[in-house]
């Protein structure tokens, strides 16, 4: 019997049962509001009516208590209005998760895609990878609420910037620069909320048609719901005695400006995200949920038409943890009136009624935050009957963990894993004359950490070793540590013997959650416990200097191992999903030429002697403050922001940029004699805002690419940015573009790069203001510059 019609036969047991007795206590997986028996002619479940007429007629329906319960992920059922229980909590960062409440994995469907962890996603700089990984996630996240195992809202993406190489998110995000992370999460949120499926009316995949926006105000229907998270400067677990909980970020103007806040205007800007999501640290004294101004320019300014949610008990924090109000319900308060509409976990459940008895919360505040939840509910289908009859419907357990969606994980590993080292071409090897491999390390021979934090129940993970196997039959393994923490070398006798043997060793090493995660930050960069050791251990018997692979999402200190000779090749494969070992054994034996390059600086350990909580971009060296990130950081690195080497070699050919740009025409008229008295450091500068027309002044840089060794490969170019010397608190350099492009064995390809002067040559200033310098700003490719004057 197929799955699909096993489905259907538990679908009819349902169906029957809920008409039964007891309809809304029996199944509370599989019920839907408005689909019979509980549609109703209440103007809500009304299709035919304006989204905004719908929420409003709910929200009058409902007592203050009823509303009440709205405020929390896990909202109360109301049977007497046909309205089953539902969680907002669901999580899809790489695949879908277990780690909300809204996912089980116990029912038709088992398991689902697991995706690389996006760091090593992010690594690929393939927006097309990037969105088809958003796309097939979403896929598989409907399936899943089709039957009942998921719901329609979840919090990703994780947007923060990779600040501090030891935060224990880092993973999650798509590392440390701004204009890398505003791209990812455009094309994750668009991709994950069905950009797709209007697009193209769902004929890619055969279902359903175009359907009639029928809405005011553009509130477009959804997907699926996306959240940027987590809103704003958010970037420490727990470092000495911080904690994200208690953590207040000192934040700059400018760095707000030009580091924190650029990836969630863009989410919300470029992508429409449907959610915000607000975190649990305070930014300049005020916590993140109670930011008023912040959480209303997102509104007003950026056009967010969504629903705003608290990090998990971010409310209860304002109060507990933050002692920024005097009671609950004065936190209840502030959290709502400065934009927040829901609070996951159960703090506004409990304190919101005393807080409108006090007369601390107007019952029309829960209204404004109702409208915004509902709005979404609405857009996503929820209120529009039966699953099954709509356009996602057709979406089911067929649709998870299909061939094309677990070739594209193998797809994402491949992308995305860096070479970091391959001295004299060491790597790869070759298939038919390598006689055997040893493989030593703790995660070798493991299924349970390849896919980082936020990760689900793969379709079908295999281990490195099992991989390796598949190219090499004869493959010996041994785990030389007992785990990642390694805090013994009593495994070593038994690698070093299998090292002994073999005609190549493969050492993996590195992090996995035991040292980074939610809650946990590192204090060093170094390899944990005795794995150094090993390694170099390893390296003395070797027959041939060895292969070191890296797992894990924070940079590690591998100075040692770049300069040691008896080791041959660095890879880094992060975590690198269900497919993980596939990836890394086609990169290992030359069927895939690897071309990711890195996120994020690898910086020396003696980085950690600046403490996590500095929150500066920007060196200062009148206290020894290095600054942060390839932008900012000018200090020793292992492996600078970019990094990456492949098999065969590139270079580059500037076929066309402009070498002036005039501004002339693009100024507003009332500005023009001002511009002689904008001085800074004898410079010339122009106020953004006097500035119109910037798509007049947009150019294409032409770039051609050569492959200038003996296999193809497909190669990340980054276009660089500096502003004229010398502008204060300017960044070293910035990447203003960057594209994927596949080449073929000694031959050039072509490729173009928009550039837009408005967003990618202006800067901001000390006051967070976007200005654009004028004179000569420089392009940099590699080791190509060209420069570009900006006149009047
Ligand atoms: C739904 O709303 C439309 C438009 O107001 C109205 O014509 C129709 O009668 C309503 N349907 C039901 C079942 O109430
Ligand atoms: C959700 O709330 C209901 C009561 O409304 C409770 O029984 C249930 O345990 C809660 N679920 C979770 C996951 O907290
Ligand atoms: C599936 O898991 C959920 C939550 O863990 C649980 O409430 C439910 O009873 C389980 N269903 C089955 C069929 O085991
Ligand atoms: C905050 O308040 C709690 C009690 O709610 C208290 O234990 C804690 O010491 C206070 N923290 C600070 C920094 O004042
Ligand atoms: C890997 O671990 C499994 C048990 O989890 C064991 O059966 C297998 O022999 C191990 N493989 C190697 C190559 O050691
Ligand atoms: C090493 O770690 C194990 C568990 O991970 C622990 O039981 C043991 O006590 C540790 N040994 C030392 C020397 O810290
Ligand atoms: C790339 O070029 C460098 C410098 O010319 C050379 O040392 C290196 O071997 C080349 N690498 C490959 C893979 O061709
Ligand atoms: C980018 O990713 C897509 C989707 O996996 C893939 O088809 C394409 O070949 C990639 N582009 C390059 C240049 O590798």
């Amino acid at each position: 019997m197929s799955t699909h019609w096993r489905f259907l036969i538990i679908l009819h047991l349902l169906r029957f049962s809920l008409s039964s007795s007891h309809p809304i206590k029996s199944n509370p997986y599989l019920q839907f509001p408005c689909k019979p028996p509980h549609y109703n002619s209440y103007p809500f479940c009304n299709t035919s009516l304006p989204i905004k007429t719908r929420a409003q007629s709910l929200i009058s329906l409902l007592t203050l208590e009823e509303k009440i319960q709205q405020l929390s992920n896990n909202v109360t059922q109301i049977p007497r209005l046909g309205l089953p229980a539902y969680e907002w909590w669901s999580e899809s960062l790489h695949g879908i998760a277990t780690d909300g409440p809204g996912i089980t994995f116990n029912g038709t469907i088992q398991s689902a895609t697991s995706f690389p962890q996006v760091i090593l996603t992010a690594a690929s700089f393939n927006r097309t990878l990037w969105k088809s990984i958003a796309s097939a996630t979403a896929i598989e996240a409907r399936a899943m609420y089709n039957v009942g195992q998921a719901g329609l809202t979840f919090w990703a993406p994780n947007i923060n910037i990779f600040r501090d190489p030891r935060w224990g998110r880092g993973q999650e995000t798509p590392g440390e620069d701004p204009m890398v992370v505003s791209a990812y999460a455009i094309e994750y949120v668009t991709g994950f909320q069905g950009e797709n499926w209007r697009a193209d009316g769902g004929v890619q995949y055969g279902f359903g048609e175009k359907r009639a926006l029928r809405d005011d105000g553009g509130s477009d229907e959804l997907m699926l719901s996306a959240c940027c998270k987590h809103f704003t400067a958010y970037d420490l677990e727990k470092w000495r005695d911080f904690t994200r909980y208690n953590f207040n970020a000192v934040v700059t103007k400018q760095d707000l400006e030009d580091t924190y806040q650029p990836p969630f205007k863009s989410c919300i800007q470029q992508g429409k995200a449907s959610c915000l999501m607000c975190s649990y640290n305070s930014v300049n004294g005020i916590p993140a949920c109670a930011q008023k101004d912040l959480l209303h320019k997102a509104r007003k300014d950026w056009g967010f038409k969504g629903y705003i949610t608290s990090d998990c008990d971010a409310v209860a924090t304002i109060f507990e943890y933050q002692n920024y109000t005097k009671s609950a319900e004065d936190a209840v308060a502030i959290a709502l009136k400065s934009g927040t509409d829901i609070n996951c976990g159960t703090y506004m459940l409990r304190h919101t009624q005393s807080a409108i008895e006090q007369g601390k919360v107007q019952e029309n505040d829960i209204d404004r935050a109702l409208l915004n939840l509902f709005s979404v509910l609405l857009r996503l289908g929820y209120f529009d009957g039966d699953p099954a009859k709509g356009k996602f419907g057709k979406l089911g357990p067929q649709d998870v963990c299909t061939s094309e969606h677990k070739k594209l994980a193998l797809e994402a590993a491949r992308q995305g894993i860096v070479l970091l080292k391959n001295d004299k071409k060491f790597l790869p090897l070759n298939k038919n004359g390598v006689s055997s491999l040893a493989v030593i390390g703790p995660m070798v021979n493991d299924t349970s950490q390849l896919g980082g934090d936020y990760t689900g129940v793969p379709c079908n993970q295999k281990s490195i070793v099992q991989e390796l196997q598949e190219y090499m039959q004869k493959t010996s393994c041994a785990i030389g540590c007992p785990d990642i923490a390694c805090n013994t070398s009593n495994g070593f006798m038994e690698a070093l013997s299998i090292a002994e043997e073999a005609e190549v060793v493969i050492v993996v090493a590195g992090l996995d959650l035991s040292q980074e995660r939610e809650d946990q930050d590192r204090y060093s960069l170094l390899l944990p416990g005795y794995q150094m050791s090993l390694i170099t251990t390893v390296a003395a018997v070797t027959k041939k200097p060895l292969v070191l692979v890296l797992t894990g999402g924070g940079p590690i200190d591998v100075s040692f191992a770049e300069v040691d000779p008896q080791i041959a090749s660095i890879l880094w494969i992060g975590y690198p999903g269900e497919t993980g070992g596939k990836a890394l054994s086609e990169v290992i034996f030359g069927d895939y030429n690897p071309g990711g390059r890195l996120p994020m600086t690898w910086y020396p350990e003696s980085f950690t002697h600046i403490p996590m909580t500095d929150m500066n971009m920007r060196a200062d060296p009148s206290r020894g403050y290095p600054g942060r990130t390839y932008r900012f950081y000018a200090g020793k690195r292992v492996y600078g922001f970019g990094h990456g080497l492949s098999y065969t070699n590139y270079t580059y050919k500037l076929l066309q940029a402009p070498n002036k740009l005039s501004l002339l025409g693009s100024i507003k008229p009332k500005s023009k004699k001002n511009i002689l008295h904008q001085k800074a450091d004898g410079v010339d500068y122009i106020h953004m805002n006097e500035v119109e027309n910037c798509d007049l002044l947009r150019f294409y840089v032409q770039i051609s690419v050569m492959n200038k060794g003996d296999m193809d490969g497909s190669h990340i170019v980054m276009l660089f940015s500096r502003v004229p010397h010398f502008f204060k608190g300017a960044p070293e350099k910035q990447l203003i573009g960057f594209d994927r492009v596949q080449t073929v064995s000694y031959q050039s390809t072509e490729t173009s790069i928009l550039v837009d002067p408005c967003e990618h040559l202006s800067i901001a200033n000390e006051h967070g203001t976007r200005i654009l310098p004028l004179g000569d700003h420089t392009l940099i490719l590699a080791d190509l510059e060209h420069t570009v004057t900006i006149e009047t």
